[in-house]
C-alpha cells in the first residue's frame, strides 16, 4: 500500500531537554524555520526549510511562514461531561459538585447525549490546539464509549476512564465496589490500546469511594499495571478536612490512596495544592504525576499550586484545563493562569517552561512522551500552528520583541483560539 506523506514548514518549537533543568540555556535556544517530513501520521525527519527530500519530491508543502509550530497541546486533566456547565457561578468545590456537576453528570446514561457532548468537547479542544486529553467520564459505561468513539473517529491519542463513586453522591450516580471493578475492567479490555486510546482507572476522589471500592480499584490496577490511574488529591481545604473525618486512621490524604494500592508511578493526581511534606516526599519517591489546573484552582477558589518547589522534586508535572471546573478550553489561557499563580507565589515561569508543561510535561505525566508532546522522529504528527500576531493588541506587542520568547509571551498571556492557525492530528489537518 502506498504511504501517506506530507510536509509542514514553519518555525519549529521543540525541546531536547526540560527547561526546568538548571543548565537549560534559554538564550541560545533556537527556533528556526524548518520542514517536518511526515509518513503515515508519524514524524519521519526534520530538515532545513526549502530543501526537499528525494522521496518527498511530489508532496505539496504546507508552508506556515513565520508561524510557530509546536507539538499539539496535551490537557492532562479534564471532565468532558462538564462541558455544558463550564462557568457556573458562585460555589466552592463540594457545593459546586452537588449543585452543578452531579445533576449534569446524571444525563450521561443516555448514549446520545454523551456522544453529543463528547463531540462538542473534542471540537472545542481541537480548535484551541489541544490534540490529547486525559478525561474523566461519568459512572456510566456509555459515557466512556461515547468519548473513546469520538476520539477514534478523529484518530486522536486520548486517555479516559469511567469515574467510580459508591457513596456521598446522588444514588443515580453511584455504582458499587463490585460494579466499579467489573465495568472498569470491561471498558479497559474494550478500549485500552485500541488504536490511540488509553484507559485510566478512575476513582473520582476518596470522599466518594468507600474503602471497599478503593481497594477493588487498587486490585484492578495491580492486575493491569500498564494502565494509568487518575484521581484528585488535596484540592481544597474543606475537602481535606472531610477526608480526615472519613478516613480517621489515614496519615494524610495521599495515604487514603496508598492504603488501597492506589499510589504508584503511573498514578496521575489532579490539583495537589495543599500537600504536606510527607505527601510530597512520598509522591517524589514513587515518581508520581501531579497535574496543575490553574484556571480551575482560581475559579473554584482552591489555592495556589507550588510550582517552584514541586519542579525541583522527582515528580512528573503536567498542565490541565480541568474543564468544567476550569474556565477555559484554551491551553494558552491555562498557561497564562499558571504564570499568574506562580507570580503570586513569587516565581516567574518562563515561556519555555509554560510551553513545555503544556506539551512534553503533560505527555510525560501521562507516560505518553514516546508517542506525543514533541516534534521529533518517531513521534506522532499531532501539531499546533500558532499565529503570534493573532490580534492587534498581541501584534503590536510581539513586533517589539527581541527574541522568540518575547514574541511568544503575548500570545501565551492574551491569546485564544484565534491564535491557532491550524491543528494537525496524526499528520492530518483538522
Ligand atoms: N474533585 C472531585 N471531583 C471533582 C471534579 O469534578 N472537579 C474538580 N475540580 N474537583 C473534583
Ligand atoms: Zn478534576
Amino acid at each position: 500500500m502506498s504511504k501517506n506523506k506530507n510536509i509542514i514548514e514553519g518555525r519549529i518549537l521543540s525541546f531536547d531537554e526540560s527547561p526546568f533543568n538548571k543548565d537549560f540555556d534559554v538564550s541560545s535556544f533556537k527556533v528556526d524555520k524548518k520542514r517536518i517530513f511526515i509518513i503515515d501520521g508519524i514524524i519521519d525527519s526534520i530538515g532545513p526549510a526549502n530543501i526537499n527530500r528525494h522521496d518527498f519530491r511530489d508532496v505539496e508543502v504546507a508552508d506556515y511562514g513565520d508561524h510557530l509550530i509546536s507539538a499539539g497541546f496535551v490537557d492532562a486533566h479534564v471532565h468532558y461531561p462538564q462541558t455544558a456547565i463550564i462557568a457556573s457561578w458562585g460555589k466552592r468545590l463540594i457545593d459546586w459538585l452537588n449543585v452543578y456537576t452531579f445533576p449534569e453528570e446524571m444525563r450521561f446514561q443516555d448514549l446520545n447525549y454523551a456522544s453529543e457532548i463528547a463531540a462538542n468537547y473534542i471540537n472545542f479542544s481541537l480548535s484551541n490546539g489541544t490534540t490529547t486529553m486525559a478525561s474523566y467520564c461519568t459512572i456510566h459505561p456509555e459515557s466512556v464509549d461515547a468519548f473513546f468513539e469520538a476520539a477514534a473517529i478523529r484518530n486522536m491519542c486520548v486517555v479516559a476512564g469511567k469515574t467510580c463513586m459508591d457513596h456521598n453522591a446522588p444514588d443515580d450516580l453511584c455504582d458499587t465496589a463490585q460494579t466499579a471493578y467489573d465495568d472498569s475492567k470491561a471498558l479497559l479490555e474494550r478500549w485500552h490500546q485500541k488504536g490511540r486510546a488509553h484507559y485510566a482507572i478512575t476513582p473520582r476522589f476518596s470522599p466518594t469511594s468507600t474503602p471497599d471500592q478503593l481497594s477493588a480499584l487498587g486490585l484492578l490496577w495491580s492486575e493491569f499495571p500498564e494502565c494509568l490511574m487518575q484521581t484528585h488529591l488535596s484540592e481544597q481545604v474543606d475537602e481535606i478536612d472531610w477526608v480526615r473525618k472519613l478516613f480517621p486512621k489515614a496519615r494524610d490524604y495521599l495515604d487514603t490512596y496508598e492504603t488501597f494500592g492506589l499510589l504508584g508511578e503511573r498514578g496521575v493526581y489532579g490539583h495537589a495544592i495543599h500537600l504536606e511534606t510527607r505527601e510530597i516526599d512520598r509522591l517524589s519517591e514513587v515518581g508520581a504525576s501531579l497535574i496543575h489546573c490553574p484556571t480551575s484552582n482560581t475559579f473554584i477558589g482552591s489555592g495556589l499550586f507550588e510550582m517552584e518547589n514541586l519542579a525541583l522534586r522527582s515528580v512528573r508535572l503536567g498542565l490541565a484545563s480541568d474543564i468544567g471546573g476550569g474556565s477555559s478550553f484554551s491551553m494558552l489561557r491555562t498557561m497564562a493562569s499558571a504564570y499568574e499563580v506562580a507570580q503570586l507565589r513569587g516565581f516567574a515561569l518562563h515561556p519555555a517552561q509554560l510551553m513545555w508543561l503544556a506539551t512534553q510535561g503533560s505527555a510525560k505525566a501521562l507516560h505518553l512522551d514516546d508517542q506525543i508532546g514533541n516534534i521529533a522522529p518517531g513521534i506522532a504528527a499531532d501539531l499546533t500552528v500558532l499565529n503570534l500576531s493573532s490580534t492587534p493588541v498581541i501584534s503590536q506587542r510581539s513586533e517589539r520583541a527581541n527574541n522568540v520568547w518575547e514574541e511568544l509571551f503575548p500570545t501565551i498571556m492574551m491569546g485564544d483560539d484565534r491564535a491557532i492557525a491550524a491543528t494537525y492530528v496524526a499528520g492530518k489537518k483538522i
